[in-house]
Parts: C-alpha cells; sequence; structure tokens
C-alpha cells in the first residue's frame, strides 16, 4: 500500500485507517465498504481496492470449507486465517469473528478468545453475534481494551433457533426488539453494529437510533455501510447466494474455464512450451548426452 490517496478511498490517512474515523464517516454520511477475506491475497486485494473494513467472518466455514452452516467453526480455523489476512491487509481494519462456542460461557473466556485473536492473529478488533448474554461479553472485551462489533438480526450461529435463515425484525415488536439490542450493543461499546437480512425501513430506524455506524448486509441502503462475503459477490462459491447478494464477477466461472484450457493444453501437449522451462548452457548439454551411460544394475 502507498501513502499517496487512492482515488477509491472516502476517508483517507496514511496507514492503518484509525477506528475513530467510522464515527467521523457516519458523521458526514460517508459510506462504510466492508467485504470478508479469509487469506493473504484477500487481504492485499480488498486493500488495494479501498475497503475501509475487512471481517474474516465465520461465513468461511460454509464458502471456503464447505459446510452446512458457520456453527462448526473454530477459534484456531479463524486465527489461522486472520494470520494470513493480516499479512495482505494494511490500511483497512481487520476485524475477527468469534465463532460460536468462543465467547458465550463467561465473560473471562469471551476475553480469553478475544486477545488470542488480536494478539496470536494480529487482528484490529472481534465480532459477536446476538444481543442477550452477548451484550455483557461485549463490555467485558471492550473493558479489556479490545474493539468489538456487534451483530443483529439474522445471527447465523443461532439460525436453529431463529427458525433458519430467514429475515428477521419483520413485526413491529420484533423491529422494536432490534433497536432496543443495537442501542444495548452501542451502550456496552461495540464500535459499529451488523445488521443482517432485516428490512431497509428497520435498518434505517436502527441505524437513526445509533451513533456508531451500522454496516448492513441484506438490510437495504439506509445503514451507515454495507458488506458482502468475498465468495458471493464474487461468484466463487457453487451454493445458492441469498437474495441480498449482488455479484460483481463471476470467477467461478473463469477458474473453471481457466482449468479446462489447462487440461486441454496438456493432453494435447500445448503445455509447456520452451519459455516455461529451464535453459543449461550448450557445452554441459552436449557432454551430457555424449557422456557414456553408467552401466544399468543387473
Ligand atoms: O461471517 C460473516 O461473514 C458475517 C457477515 C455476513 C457479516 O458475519
Amino acid at each position: 500500500m502507498s501513502d499517496k490517496k487512492p482515488r477509491r478511498y472516502a476517508s483517507w490517512t496514511a496507514g492503518k485507517l484509525p477506528l475513530p474515523e467510522l464515527l467521523e464517516m457516519k458523521r458526514r454520511g460517508e459510506k462504510i465498504v466492508m467485504v470478508t477475506a479469509y487469506d493473504a491475497p484477500a487481504g492485499r486485494l480488498a486493500d488495494e481496492a479501498g475497503v475501509d473494513l475487512i471481517l474474516v467472518g465465520d461465513s468461511s466455514g460454509m464458502v471456503v470449507h464447505g459446510r452446512e452452516s458457520t456453527v462448526a467453526v473454530t477459534l484456531d480455523e479463524i486465527l489461522v486465517m486472520t494470520q494470513w489476512v493480516t499479512r495482505g491487509a494494511k490500511r483497512p481494519i481487520v476485524i475477527a469473528d468469534m465463532p460460536f462456542g468462543s465467547y458465550e460461557a463467561s465473560d473471562e473466556q469471551a476475553i480469553a478468545n478475544a486477545v488470542r485473536l488480536v494478539k496470536e492473529g494480529g487482528a484490529d478488533a472481534g465480532k459477536l453475534e446476538r444481543a442477550g448474554t452477548s451484550i455483557d461479553r461485549a463490555r467485558a472485551i471492550v473493558g479489556a481494551g479490545i474493539p468489538v462489533m456487534g451483530h443483529v438480526g439474522l445471527t447465523p450461529q443461532t439460525a436453529t433457533v431463529l427458525g433458519g435463515f430467514k429475515a428477521q425484525g419483520r413485526t413491529a415488536e420484533r423491529a422494536q426488539q432490534l433497536i432496543e439490542d443495537a442501542k444495548a450493543l452501542e451502550a456496552a461499546g461495540c464500535f459499529a453494529v451488523v445488521l443482517e437480512a432485516v428490512p431497509p425501513p428497520v435498518a434505517a430506524a436502527v441505524t437513526r437510533a445509533l451513533t456508531v455506524p451500522t454496516i448492513g448486509i441484506g438490510a437495504g441502503p439506509d445503514t451507515d455501510g454495507q458488506v458482502l462475503v468475498w465468495h458471493d459477490m464474487l461468484g466463487y462459491y457453487e451454493g445458492r447466494a441469498p437474495r441480498f447478494v449482488k455479484r460483481y464477477a463471476d470467477l467461478g466461472e473463469v477458474i473453471t474455464d481457466a482449468l479446462a484450457k489447462f487440461a486441454d493444453d496438456v493432453r494435447t501437449g500445448a503445455f509447456p512450451e520452451e519459455q516455461h522451462t529451464y535453459a543449461m548452457p550448450e557445452e554441459e548439454l552436449k557432454a551430457f548426452e555424449t557422456k557414456p551411460k553408467s552401466p544399468q544394475p543387473g
């Protein structure tokens, strides 16, 4: 990353984007851009593209590891991916998702695991799902000096309780509860709150109710920022993407075409060509080719 401001950045500071800048961006009405990433090249590309926040999401369990849900993702998996991503991304704030089972049991458990993500993973912040007991956990982690992002609405880690991967906040009562939950997370010290799969008017109301930014995914246009999952938005995932995903590329097709061409080239002998091989000095080659062959065993 150079120190010259790329045109794509809404807000520019050389080096790591300072966390308080997110509040300023909300105040100025500048949209915050967040994407998930799971390895070093993705971190570098997101940085070069001018993305503000990178989430090392437990969505990796589905889009990278091919699981049916995010529930089985472990802290060690997120930890390793966070190390990879932070090697590639310098300017964006890197947020490590706290996977299911890594923060629910106690404040002590939540703090210890958040500390690992920061100390060993290089994360700038953690993210946890739900309100309820997560409000105390968020407060505890923030109290330990680690920034926390909240996540309400559709919370995939507890999708079973919600009745599946379904939109949330669709009744007046549930919508009001969502506002209260988001406000409680803000009061606990969260620096931002993800709103997933909620009707746009509800997301807009939450956004107005909070001082800290909201980051929407399937929450309409009025949140302070937007996040999409890397594999979904780049067409690099064979599953069915949710309706809120916009595809910006079809990497799956690009990769399949490239692999099919490679397979053809190997089978027809079109690959490798001379440019893909290593030369040896002419005289060495001659000596090698004229040297009597060593006797064969037997
Ligand atoms: O894990 C993830 O990718 C997420 C986003 C959908 C916000 O939590």
